[in-house]
């Protein structure tokens, strides 16, 4: 006898204004188990998400709970159902505290009715000391980083004790010890039943953790089967509907120019110390280390966005101050933030607005702005990097979450600043665009652009960069050339101190 999935949606449907985000998906999750959604940007995995947690409400099909039909018309329904999400886009106030933040709609009420606030604040201290979570309840979300506050969505979620939990790439902003301490909990999660719903760009988390994949291309279901009849190229063959050949672009070699950009005993406060590097012409140089180690900070300072106590920056052999992030820009310097919410994107202004913000001046023509010209320009590297929209006058915020952050990406690579300050490029996207990412990366270190990229994913790094150094507690612990590339010697590099 095959037992009731926890939760099954048969025949869903949902339209969007110029899109169909899901036609005829048909999926299922059973208590106990982990069912892993894969598929490119904007294959609809985040819709689906979105309405099995009631924020949006399908133009056809159904959702049965434990075999039963339900209605979800919103969250608290949903919540009601004992479903609940992490959402792949971080929504945050950041005027709130940790305490208001987790308590959010649900907060506990005394006898007349007013929020409790002495329950909240034993509540909240007594849910970060069970995780093992540092953080003090009256702490400000915009004191935190990115990874504290994906990392609170993710114990909030867990706190509401839902039966279905639905996590959309939970995992995309924290350090590789929080993976750790999430999947541990998911394990804890299944044995008492709880059925989770998971969305990752990572293959090699998703076999670590999937009982079930699905995969979705343009909004339809491909396949749904077990994780242990599936390995990664497989899962990327059905994501992309083709073989991909190669995971990184070919490289030729190429000896550096001249010297960009000289940072020589870059400090700041306690969070980086005596940080010195250079970036020559054409190098692409990899910035790695742990969460934390202060790789952020120091790409952050030099584009401006944060003081620095000591040291120089020289830009083409030139000392430079940079005060400002418009001192950094008139330098040929450009960044991509980690944080894209705050950082990145307008979300009230379309995608060819996003993409244009910081480069129209490219564009001008004797006239003002050249729109056949700006059009040309926003189509190809839309389609170079695969977005999925349905014109460039679509909202960026009505885009799914790689896309946007293609979108982001796009702006800068328009620029063609001489300097690159990537932070995570390739966060949230899928495989086969990552590639295209490489490529473009690539293509503009052998113009003639130096490219300092930090990311996460070793792997990344070892398969794009010329150099890399690694970071450890905010100082730089060592260089490693090409020839002595491997994930052991980087981790070696990044335990140090
Ligand atoms: N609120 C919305 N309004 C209009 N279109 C939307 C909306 N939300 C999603 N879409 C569209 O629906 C499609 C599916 O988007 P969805 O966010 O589900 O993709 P996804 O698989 O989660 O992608 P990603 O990996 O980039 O997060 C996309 O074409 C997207 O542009
Ligand atoms: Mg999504």
């Amino acid at each position: 006898m095959v037992d009731v999935p926890l939760l099954e949606l048969r025949g869903i449907e949902k339209l969007f204004p110029g899109v169909k985000a899901l036609s005829e998906m048909s999926f299922a999750v059973q208590a106990g188990s982990v069912h892993v959604l894969c598929g490119e940007n904007g294959a609809g995995k985040s819709t689906l998400c979105k309405i099995i947690n009631g924020i949006y409400q399908p133009d056809r099909g159904e959702i049965l709970i434990n075999g039963k039909p339900v209605v979800l018309r919103d969250p608290l329904e949903a919540r009601s159902h004992k479903i609940a999400m992490i959402f792949q886009e971080l929504n945050f106030i950041p005027e709130f505290t940790v305490e208001q933040n987790l308590f959010l709609g649900n907060e506990p009420v005394n006898k007349f009715g007013k929020i409790d606030w002495a329950a909240m604040r034993r509540q909240t201290v007594a849910l970060l000391e069970q995780e093992g979570l540092p953080y003090r309840p009256d702490t400000k979300l915009k004191d935190l980083s990115v990874s504290d506050i994906q990392m609170l969505e993710i114990i909030k979620a867990i706190s509401y004790q839902a039966n279905i939990l639905i996590m959309d790439e939970p995992t995309s902003a924290i350090s590789t010890k929080e993976v750790e301490l999430l999947f541990r909990k998911i394990a804890q999660l299944k044995s008492q039943g709880v059925g989770i719903v998971y969305i990752s760009h990572k293959m090699d988390e998703i076999f670590r953790i999937a009982d079930e994949i699905s995969v979705l291309r343009d909004g339809r279901l491909i396949d749904t089967r077990p994780a242990s009849e599936l390995d990664i190229e497989t899962v990327i063959k059905l994501m992309v509907g083709r073989k991909m050949e190669s995971v990184f672009p070919e490289k030729k070699p190429q000896a550096p120019g001249p010297v960009l950009l000289d940072v020589q005993k870059l400090s700041q406060g306690k969070t980086f110390r005596d940080v010195s590097f250079q970036l020559r012409q054409g190098e692409i140089v990899g910035f790695a280390g742990l969460m934390g180690a202060g790789r952020t900070e120091v790409v952050r300072a030099l584009f401006g966005l944060d003081e620095i106590s000591s040291g120089t920056i020289s830009i083409k052999g030139q000392p430079v101050t940079i005060r400002n992030v418009q001192d950094s820009i008139e330098h040929g310097v450009a960044m991509l933030s980690e944080d894209r919410k705050r950082y990145g994107i307008i979300p009230v202004r379309d995608v060819k607005e996003n993409m244009s913000l910081s480069s129209l001046e490219r564009v001008m023509g004797r006239f003002g702005i050249d729109h056949r010209e700006e059009r040309k320009r926003d189509t190809e590297m839309s389609r170079r990097l695969n977005v999925k929209t349905p014109s460039l006058e679509t909202l960026i915020s009505s885009l799914s979450g790689g896309n946007q952050q293609k979108i982001v990406l796009a702006k800068w690579l328009l620029r063609t600043p001489d300097i690159l300050l990537l932070d995570e490029p390739t966060r949230g996207i899928d495989v086969g665009a990552k590639f295209e990412i490489y490529k473009l990366i690539t293509e503009l270190a052998s113009e003639g652009k130096a490219v300092l990229m930090i990311s996460s994913e070793m792997e990344e790094l070892i398969g794009v960069c010329d150099r890399i150094y690694v970071m450890s507690k905010g100082r730089i612990s060592g260089e490693l050339q090409r020839k002595d590339f491997s994930q052991e010697n980087i981790m070696k590099l990044a335990l140090i101190g």
